[in-house]
């Protein structure tokens, strides 16, 4: 089975339109995302488009703001100060990666935990870690959701992350630890990395290098997820991190690139967004 995490988002999408629909007769005012994109990275651009798409779509208020890659860190420090000030705006994203001359830990710790809606700043990511209340990354919890649509069954299964980001890797092995999966960290320096990925029952790839798992790492019957995004370097189309086409007959379920995990991240950020905007207000 493919799942894919275009028709699961778009439902979603559909549901919480109806929820921010009431807002405005409740609260006044419907949800604000402010998201700050530095330079002109195509990856980025194509992101943060996806963003204002989806948010849209949602009928939440999306402002991005677009500096050039000359900003300063303080110059940036300083957009942010006034956002976290600004009672209008319930979410901030910065987009990343940053240039080189911008401390990228600075600027997550800059954002006011309550509108970290990428769940990135410290504050958060402790929280995850100590099973508290918080805001989850968008891509680690798409992939549970992702995972609970198809009606896979998390619980003492074998789980094997291959890398250890902290935007993905991490946190999705924190996620499937909490859903009492046995889970394996996996990354560019391990030994015999097949061997591991062989015994997967749910096998999760974020390593970000173009069809870098092969038919013959996984099992048969295994739950595949695919973070990458990448070109493929002989068509130049988009592509993951696994080898789609030899992996997809294998598999018990698999999700698609692009049409996958890249999706339900975004629909994970108007979710976050909306919980933000919710929680400020009680
Ligand atoms: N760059 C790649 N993925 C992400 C993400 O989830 N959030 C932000 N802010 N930047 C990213």
């Amino acid at each position: 089975m493919v799942i894919s995490g275009k028709e699961l988002s778009a439902r979603l999408k559909a549901e919480m339109a109806e929820q921010v629909k009431t807002f405005p007769a409740k609260y006044g005012r419907v949800p604000h995302l402010v998201v700050i994109l530095v330079g002109d990275n195509p990856a980025s651009v194509s992101y943060v488009t996806g963003k204002a798409k989806a948010s849209e779509a949602v009928g939440i208020r999306n402002t991005t703001i677009r500096k050039p890659e000359s900003i300063t860190e303080a110059e940036l420090l300083d957009i942010i100060t006034a956002l976290n000030l600004d009672d209008e705006v319930d979410g901030i994203l910065v987009q990343l990666p940053l240039p080189k001359h911008i401390d990228e830990n600075k600027v997550i710790e800059a954002i006011d935990k309550s509108k970290d809606v990428d769940g990135f700043h410290p504050l958060n990511v402790a929280a995850l870690w100590q099973k508290q209340p918080c805001t989850l990354p968008c891509t680690p919890k798409g992939i549970i959701q992702m995972l609970k649509a198809a009606g896979v069954e998390i619980a003492g299964k074998r789980a094997v992350v291959i890398g250890r980001s902290n935007i993905v890797g991490l946190p999705v092995s924190k996620l499937l630890l909490d859903e009492n999966a046995t889970v394996t960290i996996a990354h560019s320096r391990t030994r015999n990395l097949g061997e591991v990925t062989r015994q997967a029952e749910i096998l999760v790839v974020a390593i970000g290098r173009p069809k870098f798992v092969t038919a013959d790492m996984v099992a048969d019957g295994a739950v595949v997820i695919d973070v990458g995004v990448n070109r493929d370097p002989e068509t130049g189309k988009l592509c993951g991190d696994v080898d789609f086409a030899a992996i997809e007959p294998k598999a018990s379920v698999i999700t698609p690139v692009p049409g996958g995990v890249g999706p339900m991240t975004i629909c994970c950020l108007m979710e976050n967004t909306i919980e933000c905007f919710l929680k400020r207000r009680r």
